[in-house]
């Protein structure tokens, strides 16, 4: 059986003992979930998978969702999505900056994400990383009364960045061209979500595309949000992981935020991304 090595004291896991070029058993499967549902991160070191073989392991985990920017789909699957700072013949050959704020991945979806997964192809030195934060245990710290106050809110979900609007700018969400504009439409998720398959209570997206709360004025459910997503994004309840080459990483979407770096453009930067909807619910 493979083995894990937590990498900080709030969330993350080293994985040592598995070959993901080759199938898993279904007894390597169970481990490998009750540990991501552990550790919320896990990241198996010096893999060098295809394409196919990226795909295979992320349908061990549920159906993978090809991503709403569909200009960067992987020519061999467009499960993939391929996020690079490299350009060809003065083209770019993957999504530059995505998701440089804290948020959750598919929120803004019906069906939301049960995790991502990445696969470093080509990366530079440290620091490169992504930002995570526990929200398990940022809401296990709220006071009582806040836990009160919040139970049983409906949040109100659009693809975007609610702190940065500007499609100008680099924090801003991936901006949709017309088409996969038309894709996006308003969702409700829970403030409070039980984890789908351990039942943990977590804040579930207070941070990216939480725009408003269900019977509440916007201004308030906004400063509301914003206070929540302060508390939820201290240091305490963070970890960053800096990518080497052949890093598979997956985190658990229920579990926690995440934050990309601002990349820098002079140095290549290229990593493929897989979704992966929940199985409990299709
Ligand atoms: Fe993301």
């Amino acid at each position: 059986m493979p083995s894990s090595t937590p990498l900080s004291d709030v969330l993350g896991g080293r994985i040592d003992g598995l070959d993901l070029a080759h199938p898993l058993t279904a007894d390597q499967q169970t481990w490998l979930a009750d540990t991501l549902h552990r550790h919320g991160f896990i990241v198996v070191k010096n893999q060098s998978l295809t394409a196919a073989q990226m795909v295979t392991f992320a349908r061990s985990w549920g159906r993978p969702s090809p991503h709403v920017i569909d200009t960067f789909h992987h020519p061999d699957d467009a499960n993939i999505l391929v996020l690079s700072n490299v350009f060809k013949d003065g083209e770019p050959t993957g999504l530059v900056d995505a998701g440089t704020y804290f948020h959750t991945d598919y929120s803004y979806l019906e069906d939301v994400a049960r995790c991502t997964i990445l696969h470093a192809q080509d990366v530079p030195p440290a620091p490169n990383g992504t930002r995570f934060a526990n929200q398990a245990k940022a809401y296990a710290d709220l006071p009582a009364s806040m836990k009160d106050k919040i139970q049983g809110l409906v949040v109100k979900h659009h693809y975007g960045n609610r702190d940065d609007l500007n499609q100008r700018s680099r924090t801003v969400a991936s901006v949709l061209n017309p088409d996969q504009a038309k894709k996006v439409n308003w969702v409700r998720h829970p403030l409070v979500r039980k984890h789908p398959f351990t039942g943990q209570p977590a804040l579930y997206a207070v941070s990216g595309s939480a725009f408003g709360i269900e019977g509440m004025d916007d201004e308030a459910a906004l400063a509301l949000l914003r206070g929540l997503s302060a508390h939820a994004t201290q240091a305490a309840y963070c970890h960053t992981h800096n990518y080497e080459n052949g890093d598979v990483i997956v985190w658990d979407n229920a579990l926690l935020l995440h934050s990309a770096p601002l990349v820098d453009l002079t140095r290549p930067r290229t990593l493929w991304r897989v979704t992966v909807l929940n199985p409990l619910m299709h």
